[in-house]
């Protein structure tokens, strides 16, 4: 009875060291680079930051105007190209090979779908030419 009080006794002690000695090491504390920059939090990885002119400095003509115009919605991540993705496979306008110029125009003058009508105001008649021209440009690679 005693000696077995004795090796529960025992048992519980060790248990609380092993207990009481795991906070005293950290995983954290055992690698100073991992503290100094902590694990990123968990979540869904952040979007690529919207086509802008700052991303394409030397962009001229028709590119420029349709980066300045058109980029926040059309690049990357932007969503027109996330809508465009549900119904298209090449979802980025300037990697299409299948657009014509007035269809460009016509999508950009009245709207489509979720896109809202781009009036005179806003772009003119000659920079929409300028853009259609861009997009219907045959691209060398990877277009179709
Ligand atoms: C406010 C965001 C926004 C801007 C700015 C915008 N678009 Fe769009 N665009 C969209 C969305 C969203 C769609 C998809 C419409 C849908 O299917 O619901 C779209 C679709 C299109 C399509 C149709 C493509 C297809 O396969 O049918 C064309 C062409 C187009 N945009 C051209 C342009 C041009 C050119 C400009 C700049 C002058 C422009 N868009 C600016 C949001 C935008």
């Amino acid at each position: 009875m005693n000696g077995l009080a004795t090796v529960t006794r025992g048992g519980f002690l060790a248990l609380l060291a092993v207990l009481s000695a795991a906070p005293a090491q950290p995983a954290e504390q055992k690698d100073p680079a991992a503290a100094a920059a902590p694990a990123a939090r968990p979540g869904p990885p952040s979007p690529p930051p919207p086509l802008t002119l700052s991303a394409r400095p030397n962009a001229k003509g028709g590119e420029r105007l349709y980066v300045q115009y058109c980029g926040m919605c059309h690049g990357k991540g932007g969503m027109g190209t996330g809508l465009l993705a549900r119904r298209t496979d090449r979802p980025l306008l300037e990697e299409r090979n299948d657009l014509t110029v007035d269809y460009v125009i016509q999508a950009a003058r009245t709207g489509i779908g979720n896109m809202p009508p781009i009036p005179r105001g806003e772009v003119s008649d000659a920079d929409i030419k300028q853009i259609a021209a861009y997009l219907t440009t045959p691209k060398a690679r990877g277009g179709r």
